[in-house]
């Protein structure tokens, strides 16, 4: 599901660390970013680099002396200090209060900043307790919260799991699940040990430099048509709303009180508890929320709206929403949750209050309803799972995850909303022995068994280990290709000659000749490794699909642009370049002009060598995540995009512009193979 990702603090990080690491570092910081100034922490020292990163960015001071007391203990007031520093120390007014916070106290506005955006909150006092130590669960959880809480499940895999407070489980298990904290010895988590300042600063750099290497893409998420909104004070409405949204494949959007309801608070046989108040005076009931509008607002045009019954009624913190939102035009469908109440006239009484929109019956669930309830009701209304909306400004879309899996595979794939027809081929390449970077038989089988395909691949015109077909099967049974799928090796008995004639395609090679066998599919899905490449500069949708699909006699042509049908060596780059893009062209437009084929491009062990090399250089770039699309330019322009925008992207980038990498881009953009304008929606 896609999530409508609330950027908020988060990317206000993201953008504060860049320009902490540009700007002058902060008082008492003499040395050059990268410099140690402690003498305490010792080079090489497994935490000196966090150290160091978290002081040039200041976010982090030493103690004096010249010292960072790298054992020392944190107190709860230190980490919230930290992450406001991230923010550039904003002021903040009207934030909750607490007995223990007075003003003035170094960590006070941090404090009451952290309380403002429901980072942190009392104990059952009401106390925030800034001089206590700082758990571990405590720690993860307040990065969890500045995260904006994302949701990865409860579950953690530490061995003492089980010592972990409930209200940090979800915490826990997004920190692991990133990579932001180790366990202890033992595959321990530790909960209710202290941190010490050197495992506070590894923790941050890594979570902020995470953040830092996601990729600064334009992935401003496209709306997807519906949108599911919720209030929920016991987490009963959320499930419903979880549900209703990954029914839907919906974004989903959460309504947060600037003041969270406590359980005092929701007592509602506490005739002075807050609800109480609230529901005895209407003047009371103006619950500000974090954020009443929804990013991509217009973009949706059914919402559905849920909530929990209070007193017979919708619980009023949904109200600041409504009256903040237009819903001319829209199908709202309202839905609550109760212990017994039914849904009496909340959804009327909302549709009153929004005065616009197309307001249906809605329906009240009870408080534990099961999915299958939920779910049978979601599709009783007969709305289809929308694909996301294709860019109004008609450029073609990428989707893009950051999960490197199976299961992102299959995301970034039915993301597509394409369907193959007939005998379906996937394209991949088998990688060069002994140790080449090729998509790995466990990352592909799932798309490759959802879509019933036959893994294909041509000979090389090189010489190594595929030159010849059995060498070649032998190849793809050793990489494990054999044991998820039937493969094909397309010119195992020769070429098939495709026109390349479409309008103005045509300006260097005259024909491209496949495999023989290219014919026999119908449908293909393309599954490439993005990476460098020595001839072509990097190699990705396009390589693959001419490169790739050339037999061997059609691989010399692309090479040398027309002019050997027996050697693949001294062309002229350009002509290479250019030819890559129109036997590429031919492909697509004899598989219905591009619409039964679709490319998956996968970011990951990201070398300046291809998979053609057998020894490939290490990779200078960390993984990114997977793309899809049905645009073979556009997939590859993003790919470039995203390396480039990562760190160690200098020497790829070096052989991409040495190899005139980019113009492949160009002329195919240019012989209307694709196009180089793209919108990106992250899955
Ligand atoms: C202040 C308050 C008032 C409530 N009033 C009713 C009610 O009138 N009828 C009812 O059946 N349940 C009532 N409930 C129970 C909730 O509607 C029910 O537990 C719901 O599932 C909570 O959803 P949530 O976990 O998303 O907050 C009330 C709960 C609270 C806290």
């Amino acid at each position: 599901m896609k999530k409508l990702l609330k950027y908020g603090c988060a990317i206000l990080a993201l953008v504060l660390v860049y320009n902490l690491g540009l700007t002058a570092l902060g008082s008492g910081a003499a040395e050059a970013a990268g410099d140690n100034p402690f003498s305490d922490v010792p080079d090489g020292e497994w935490y000196a680099d966090d150290v160091i990163w978290c002081y040039d960015n200041n976010i982090m001071d030493g103690v004096g002396g010249g010292h960072f007391d790298p054992n020392g203990a944190m107190k709860r007031a230190m980490l919230v200090t930290m992450l406001h520093r991230v923010e550039n120390t904003p002021a903040v007014t009207d934030a909750p209060t607490f007995p223990d916070v007075p003003g003035g106290q170094w960590y006070s506005d941090a404090v009451y900043w952290a309380a403002k955006n429901n980072i942190v909150d009392g104990d059952d006092n009401g106390s925030f307790r800034p001089e206590d130590k700082l758990t571990r669960e405590q720690a993860v959880t307040i990065l969890w919260r500045y995260a904006d809480r994302p949701d990865a499940g409860t579950a953690t895999g530490f061995a003492d799991e089980g010592d972990i407070a409930d209200y940090a489980r979800s915490a826990v298990a997004w920190a692991k699940a990133n990579n932001v904290v180790d366990g202890v010895g033992g595959n321990r988590f530790a909960p209710k040990d202290g941190l010490t300042r050197a495992q506070a600063a590894a923790i941050l750099a890594r979570f902020l430099r995470n953040r830092v290497d996601e990729p600064a893409q334009p992935a401003e998420p496209a709306g997807n048509g519906t949108l599911v909104v919720y209030y929920s004070a016991t987490d009963n409405t959320q499930r419903v709303a979880r549900i209703i949204a990954d029914t839907l494949n919906a974004d989903i959007f959460e309504l947060e009180p600037v003041e969270p309801y406590t359980s005092a608070d929701l007592n509602w046989s506490d005739s002075q508890s807050r609800v109480s108040r609230e529901h005895e005076d209407a003047s009371l009931r103006n619950v500000e929320l974090v954020n009443a509008v929804p990013d991509n607002w217009d973009s949706y045009d059914t919402v559905f709206v849920g909530y929990p019954i209070w007193w017979g009624g919708a619980a009023w913190p949904v109200n600041e929403f409504i009256t903040s939102n237009d819903f001319t035009g829209k199908t709202v469908i309202p839905f609550c949750t109760s212990s017994s109440s039914g849904m009496g006239q909340s959804g009327t009484d909302l549709a009153a209050l929004a005065g616009e929109g197309d307001w249906q019956e809605g329906r009240r669930f009870q408080s534990g309803a099961s999915e299958a309830t939920v779910t049978e009701w979601v599709n009783s209304l007969d709305l289809t799972p929308s694909a996301p909306a294709e860019p109004e400004d008609g450029t073609s879309v990428v989707y893009f995850t950051s999960d490197i899996s199976s299961e992102g595979m299959l995301a970034v794939y039915e993301a597509l909303g394409w369907t193959p027809t007939g005998n379906v081929a996937v394209k991949l390449s088998t990688g060069e022995p002994p140790a080449s970077n090729y998509l790995r038989p466990e990352l592909i089988e799932g798309v490759v068994k959802a879509v019933d395909g036959t893994i294909v691949e041509c000979n090389t015109a090189y010489g190594g280990s595929r030159t010849e077909t059995a060498m070649h099967m032998q190849v793809a049974e050793d990489h494990g290709f054999t044991a998820i799928a039937d493969v094909d090796i397309l010119d195992a008995e020769g070429s098939m000659e495709l026109p390349v004639d479409g309008e103005g395609a045509a300006t260097v090679l005259s024909s491209n000749l496949v495999g023989s066998h290219f014919g026999n599919y119908d449908s293909y899905v393309v599954l490439s490794h993005f990476k460098g490449h020595a001839m072509a500069g990097f190699g990705g949708a396009i390589k693959n699909i001419s490169i790739g699909l050339g037999s061997k006699e059609g691989k010399c042509l692309i090479h040398t642009g027309g002019r050997s049908h027996t050697s693949p060596w001294g062309g002229d780059q350009t002509a290479f370049t250019e030819s890559m893009a129109e036997a590429g062209k031919s492909v697509s437009d004899y598989l219905g002009e591009g619409e039964r084929i679709i490319y998956i491009s996968v970011l990951n062990n990201i070398s300046i060598d291809c998979d053609c090399d057998g020894n490939p250089a290490e990779p200078d770039i960390h993984d990114i995540g997977i793309l899809a699309s049905t645009d073979p330019v556009a997939i590859d322009q993003a790919a470039y995009d995203l390396c480039k925008a990562a760190d160690g992207s200098e020497a790829l980038m070096q052989r991409i512009d040495r190899q005139m990498g980019l113009h492949t881009l160009e002329h195919a953009e240019e012989i209307g193979l694709g196009s180089r304008t793209y919108t990106m929606v992250e899955i």
